[in-house]
């Protein structure tokens, strides 16, 4: 789908009040964020809008609480936020018990605390959208990473007020434009992460679209156990597994899985780390990585790919024993000749550390959503908006 360029520069929002929903769901670790980067993704728009005379109400998630916990707090963002932006910014603890009226005016801005506080809001409630409305008079959904949830703060709400996309998503459409509409062959797909019930639905109709499927992160070890391999105390989903070894049967040639992996004993205090072959992993040992011999199979699709698409870190990322994996293909991605996506927080952050960030096309904010995308399914959260082409 293409996407109108500047839209929000279009649109009169002086004087006005904006509903911006944006996806702030950064990595935290230990109460530290360690990618600010869909922080800073959301700046322009956010600039912006104030810059036009709106005042600018964000709304956000962070994690999958199911209601109220201050683990999932937006404090901590909101702090960045207002570093980086150098305007004030109000974290707004509960918009539901505060007059919508006053709630910010224009040429302020405020974040209201984690939308996911509120049940209503995954289940996209009527009613909760309708209030969430009615503090402002324009909406922009500036949440790539989140257009493919239809709740209520990214489609429930577009009922209500007159709906635009904002900058970051129109620069991650136009960057996927390429990749959608006519990618470069060989078109190499690469799947980690630990969100694996998520993804393994979607890579059905993904290998309609690419070349190969290079498979690690949390997901490998649902796919070696599909194939009657020993993954020990491995991250498995058995509700997927006839559905993973379903995929493994017709799709065998196109989909390739690690064939060495880093093990330990113990995730948090490990006494044990070393490499095995995929056939040598022990009944305790937990896989965490993908190994060196793994790396270099990956990197050689990636050099002879003209277009990749990288979703999810290799292993444990955050821990730096078990972040080998993903740094080596962070490696790998400068070499690749054609168009080169990198989406989801760790991914990018090891382009970052390894400063590649300049080496790939598009670093992407978005994980599931930039995956359903390429799938070609309809998101809610774009879908719903008014000024598309
Ligand atoms: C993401 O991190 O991919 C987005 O913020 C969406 O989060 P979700 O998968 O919890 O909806």
């Amino acid at each position: 789908m293409k996407i109108a360029n500047n839209c929000i520069q279009h649109i009169d929002v002086k004087g006005k009040k904006v509903l911006l929903r944006c996806d702030l769901n950064v990595p935290i670790h230990n109460g530290v964020i360690v990618d600010d980067r869909r922080i800073v993704e959301s700046l322009p728009t956010i600039k912006q809008l104030l810059l036009n005379g709106a005042g600018v109400a964000i709304v956000s998630h962070l994690g999958r609480p199911k209601s109220r916990d201050e683990k999932y707090s937006l404090k901590i963002v909101s702090e960045k936020l207002e570093c980086l932006l150098g305007v004030n910014v109000r974290l707004v603890d509960d918009f539901l018990n505060e007059d919508p009226k006053s709630l910010f005016k224009p040429g302020e801005v405020c974040l209201l605390e984690n939308i996911r506080f509120y049940p209503e809001e995954t289940e996209n409630d009527t009613i909760f959208a309708c209030k969430l409305a009615s503090i402002a008079d324009i909406f922009v959904n500036d949440a790539f990473g989140t257009t493919h949830r239809a709740h209520a703060s990214t489609e429930g709400v577009t009922k209500y007020l007159p709906s635009y996309p904002g900058l970051l998503l129109e620069k991650e459409l136009n960057a996927f434009q390429s990749v959608l509409e006519s990618p470069n062959r060989p078109f190499v797909a690469i799947l980690g992460g630990a969100k694996i019930n998520d993804k393994v639905v979607l890579i059905k109709n993904l290998l309609e679209k690419v070349d190969k499927l290079l498979i690690g992160g949390g997901a490998t070890f649902t796919f070696l156990k599909a194939r009657g391999i020993n993954v020990g105390k491995s991250l498995v989903d058995d509700t997927i597994i006839d559905f993973v070894k379903e995929l493994l049967e017709h799709n065998d040639y196109q989909i390739e899985l690690p064939v060495d992996i880093v093990v330990t004993d113990d995730i948090e205090n490990p006494t044990v780390v070393e490499t095995v072959d995929i056939d040598g992993i022990s009944d305790g040992m937990i896989g965490v990585d993908i190994g060196p011999k793994t790396i270099e199979k990956y990197a050689a699709y990636i050099k002879h790919s003209n277009t990749v698409v990288w979703n999810g870190p290799m292993g444990i990322y955050e821990k730096e024993a078990f972040s080998s994996g993903t740094k080596g293909l962070a490696e790998a991605m400068q070499y690749c000749r054609g168009v080169s996506i990198v989406g989801g927080g760790d991914s990018a952050a090891a382009l970052k550390q390894l400063g590649l960030e300049n080496e790939v096309s598009h670093i992407s904010t978005g994980g599931g959503a930039a995956l359903e995308l390429m799938e070609g399914k309809v998101l809610p959260g774009i879908s719903s908006l008014q000024v598309t082409i």
